[in-house]
């Protein structure tokens, strides 16, 4: 079980969690993606609107109702949200067991899927804290263009956190440098700084700043759909490879 989290907004958390699940698919993996974001915005990259949505995440995580019934199948299975979910985190906040909500949720169904890949909003509310209760490893996608060290600490002592007191196994499986561009000094500087600061925790893999990523979710489709040759798919099915390879799956 894999979150990716990084409380900044427009990092390509969702970007990255639809297209990573895509590609360990087409490796012939059992995937489910959660929508853990109100926003949507992995649900309507895969061609659902949430607010056509009778049921979503919320229920199963305020009312207790198995996670199948809302399961969609598109190019992979996805737990769907919707801005109802916005209201879980204050109906939770009273609740016993309030961090271990999701964890519970997905016991029924982990021995039906080799990966489960949960998207999670920009904040370290949580719904946040539920996906890292819940998961074995994290993905903290950050941009290169605004590099924000500061806020990688902040989700570190987070992570800290969690370990001493709901998931002592939680670990950062990777940094992935996203929307790097080659060309401006800037992009290869971001570079530079991860490494000297997270060494051998900053993935090979970077993910390149294309228009492509933006056109995808339009279609409702991944990129790997949307454009199976081009650069961009390449790069996820990469990371794919990156991940597999000692990954444990769960
Ligand atoms: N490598 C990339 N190059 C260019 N644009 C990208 C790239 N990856 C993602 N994008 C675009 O950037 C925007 C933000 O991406 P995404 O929604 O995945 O980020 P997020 O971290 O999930 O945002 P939020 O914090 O709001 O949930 C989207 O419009 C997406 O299509
Ligand atoms: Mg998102």
């Amino acid at each position: 079980m894999i979150a990716f989290a990084n409380q900044k907004g427009g990092v390509a958390k969702t970007t990255t969690t639809l297209n990573l699940a895509v590609a360990f698919h087409e490796r012939g993996h059992r995937v489910l993606a959660v929508d853990l974001d109100p926003q949507g915005n992995l649900t309507m990259s895969q061609g659902m609107n949430p607010d056509e949505l009778e049921q979503s995440m919320f229920d199963v995580l305020v009312r207790s109702l198995p996670i199948e019934e809302i399961i969609h199948r598109a190019e992979i299975d996805v737990a769907v949200s919707s801005i109802d979910l916005a209201g879980a985190e204050l109906a939770l906040s009273s609740m016993i067991g309030r961090e271990r909500a999701l964890q519970k949720a997905l016991l029924p169904v982990r021995t039906d899927y080799d990966f489960i890949l949960i998207d999670t909003p920009p904040s370290l509310g949580l719904l946040t804290i539920n996906a890292l209760t819940a998961s074995d490893e994290v993905i903290v996608p950050v941009q290169c263009e605004y590099l924000s060290l500061r806020g990688l600490v902040q989700l570190q002592n987070t992570l800290e956190m969690i370990r001493e007191n709901l998931n002592p196994s939680v670990d950062i499986r990777g940094i992935l440098p996203t929307m790097y561009d080659n060309r401006t000094l800037h992009g290869r500087e971001a570079i530079e700084m991860l490494r000297e600061n997270y060494g051998d925790l900053v993935f090979r893999t970077r993910i390149r700043k294309t228009i492509r990523y933006a056109e995808a979710p339009v279609q409702g489709s991944s990129v790997l759909k949307y454009d199976p040759t081009g650069p961009a798919a390449k790069a996820y099915r990469d990371l794919a490879k990156e991940v597999l390879n000692g990954a444990t799956p769960g």
